[in-house]
């Protein structure tokens, strides 16, 4: 099997002569292994099918002028996510008694190891309580119930996250650093929402009371007074008490849905990504094996949200497969010490460390000396997600908190590719350098030509592998407009990429109107419907500005209804709607008022102007489109310079 070498040459020189023998084995194997058909095959024999495939390994179509795209996994076998996670680990590979997470509360009072026996357990006693119930949706923090809801639903077969929804699992309340939030009020006034507009509702909420509310700390529970609906609010310690724990697993097909995750689209509205279980499994935990050269021993920890797909593949789905220790936290890099992510590293000994680089540059922000407390000599690897990584950050990563011994596998990914599709094997190098197995990028021009040697254009991929995502959710038809239509057959990332003289890949940023806002990605026709919604509001564009912490932030232009007055209060209620109907990470950092915005002839908004206004550039270029060239000259002189 391939094993990238370890410890890895601490030289600061890329491809020095210690490293290129090292370098060149792996990337040797690295070739050999990167497109057998035999190989996935392999892969698959780690895992329990309860029936064999009949079709190929994979079978696709990705030219949309031959069909329709379709791309399938192991078509005819039967297996289960859950039974290959949990039960083959505790059954056939004896591993009950090892950890499978410790959790670590939002405060440091608060934390438990759970064993994958104990874990199977729980998962099962929650599978035969979700059994009795309809369509499934959760609503948790990173608390052990979330991973256990989850993979029930994924043992009996019920996909998780869901646009009508009969049963919600809610939290009461939880602390979020010191902040006490009231996620049950907030849940009841969302599910208020639906019986609105949704014939079928919300008909049982199981609530969980968060550790921290269960404890003589807990008495700020009271304080959230939240009301109880007793037709529809049971208690999940309740109901779980009296479910048994054995649960047999349903036998799914290899591309029955696994779930579905929702991801900003260009035009505004979330797409429904959804992905299948046996190319979904196959993929997280090879990803997770080689990304992090995974061992018996290490302990890993993601520090992402399970909410993201970086937490579905990383936290629950792919280091399960590999039998890994991870860490699972539930609080903030800052609380409630700027050191608590050293703190937890020198706690649980932490080797493989996976991270997203706005965080890296807000504790860069607390300079080295948080760091300078703490052990971290148990760390191996360290890991990069979300967006580019600036050099300065990645500097730091590397020397401050990697002491300069640990690579960084800077990955690359999506939403729709589910598991890295690129990944750094080479520690030096701060840029995404050779594609994972069975990735084959490419980089095209506007006509849709490949671009060969040094270059820069789109990037896209010329073939699937068994993760990628099989549709958005009840719109195929919006699939293959968002992915597929623009270059027929090949998968179009809607990133930039560059090759460099080295055959090197680069990702550049966004080619569409998605902006990346602490990795997180976001239309700006999202944020600009949600801000025409306030009655002031007549128009809106919003643009991206680079920000310290964040990579991106939202920098918001707002045209005002006639004798509607630009006022401090205006701004504060726009940036609430915004928060509401997106969520806090879309928060505006400005916003400005803008009595006309710059539109071409044919009345289209020309952002790139508003962007370069955003950023303080003064050289505009050509401005020969421009209807109104004063507009530009007016929204200079009033830009908002500070937050
Ligand atoms: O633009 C790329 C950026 O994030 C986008 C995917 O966002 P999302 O679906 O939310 O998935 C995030 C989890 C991977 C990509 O199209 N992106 C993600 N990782 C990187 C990145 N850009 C540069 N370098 C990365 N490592």
């Amino acid at each position: 099997t391939l094993r990238f070498h370890r410890p890895v040459c601490i030289c600061p020189f890329t491809m020095c002569l210690q490293c290129l023998p090292i370098l060149s084995a792996v990337y040797n194997t690295y070739l050999k292994y990167h497109f057998v058909s035999a190989f996935w095959k392999e892969v698959a024999d780690d895992f329990f099918w309860k029936k064999p495939a009949t079709g190929p390994m994979l079978q696709y179509n990705f030219d949309v002028t031959i069909g329709n795209i379709y791309v399938k996994c192991m078509e005819g076998a039967k297996t289960n996510m859950c039974y290959n996670v949990l039960d083959r680990l505790v059954r056939e590979r004896n591993l009950g008694e090892k950890v499978a997470y410790y959790w670590e509360g939002n405060s440091p009072d608060h934390h438990m190891a759970i064993t994958y026996s104990q874990l199977l357990s729980q998962v099962c006693r929650c599978a035969n309580v979700l059994k009795k119930m309809d369509r499934v949706s959760i609503y948790l923090p990173m608390i052990p119930e979330l991973v256990y809801t989850m993979l029930a639903c994924a043992r009996i077969g019920a996909v998780h996250s869901i646009v009508v929804i009969h049963t919600v699992f809610i939290i009461y309340g939880v602390y979020r650093g010191e902040k006490l939030i009231n996620l049950k009020q907030i849940a009841d006034e969302a599910l208020e929402k639906c019986r609105e507009i949704a014939s079928s509702s919300v008909t049982k909420c199981l609530i969980v009371k968060h550790h921290a509310l269960r404890t003589k700390s807990g008495a700020a529970c009271n304080k959230l007074q939240t009301p109880w609906d007793s037709e529809c609010d049971v208690w999940w310690e309740e109901v779980m008490r009296d479910s048994p724990e054995e649960c047999e697993p349903e036998w799914l097909d290899a591309e029955d849905p696994l779930f579905i995750l929702y991801t900003s689209g260009s035009t505004g509205k979330p797409k429904g990504v959804l992905h299948t279980v046996a190319g979904y499994l196959l993929y997280t935990s090879l990803t997770f094996k080689y990304v992090f050269d995974h061992h018996h021993d290490d302990v890993y920890w993601c520090t992402a949200d399970i909410g993201w797909i970086t937490g579905h593949s990383y936290i629950t789905y792919g280091p399960l497969a590999n039998g890994a220790t991870s860490v699972l936290f539930e609080g903030i890099p800052v609380h409630p010490h700027v050191g608590r992510f050293w703190e937890i590293i020198e706690k649980y000994k932490v080797t493989k460390f996976y991270t997203a680089p706005t965080a890296i540059r807000l504790l860069m922000k607390y300079g080295r000396e948080p760091l300078q407390k703490y052990d971290l000599s148990s760390l191996r690897i360290l890991g990069t997600v979300g967006e580019p990584i600036n050099p300065e950050a990645w500097q730091w990563y590397h020397e401050a908190v990697g002491k300069g011994r640990c690579p960084v596998v800077d990955t690359f990914w999506q939403t729709e590719t589910v598991k890295h599709s690129y990944l750094t094997l080479n520690p030096h190098l701060i840029f995404q350098t050779f594609p994972f197995f069975g990735v084959e990028p490419t980089i095209l021009n506007e006509h849709g030509e490949e671009l060969e040697g040094e270059a820069e254009g789109y990037l896209v991929f010329r073939r699937p592998w068994p993760g990628i995502m099989r549709t958005v959710y009840r719109n195929h038809e919006r699939f293959e407009n968002s992915y597929f239509k623009k270059f027929p057959g090949f998968y179009v990332t809607g990133d930039g990429c560059r090759r460099d003289k080295d055959g090197y890949y680069w990702i550049t940023g966004r080619t569409d109107d998605m902006l990346n806002v602490s990795g997180h990605l976001m239309s700006t026709a999202e944020v600009e419907a949600a801000l025409t919604e306030h009655p002031a509001v007549a128009e809106a564009a919003v643009v991206s500005r680079p920000h310290k912490v964040k990579g991106e932030c939202l920098y918001c232009f707002v045209s005002l209804k006639d004798s509607r007055e630009f006022t401090h209060t205006l701004v504060e209620e726009l940036k609430r709607l915004v928060r509401e109907k997106i969520g806090p990470i879309a928060t505006p950092d400005f916003i400005q008022n803008a009595p006309a915005l710059p539109k071409t002839r044919s009345g289209k908004i020309m952002r790139r102007i508003l962007r370069q206004i955003a950023r303080n550039e003064k050289d505009l270029g050509d401005l020969s489109t421009l209807a109104d060239p004063k507009v530009v000259e007016e929204l200079f002189s009033q830009r908002c310079e500070a937050a």
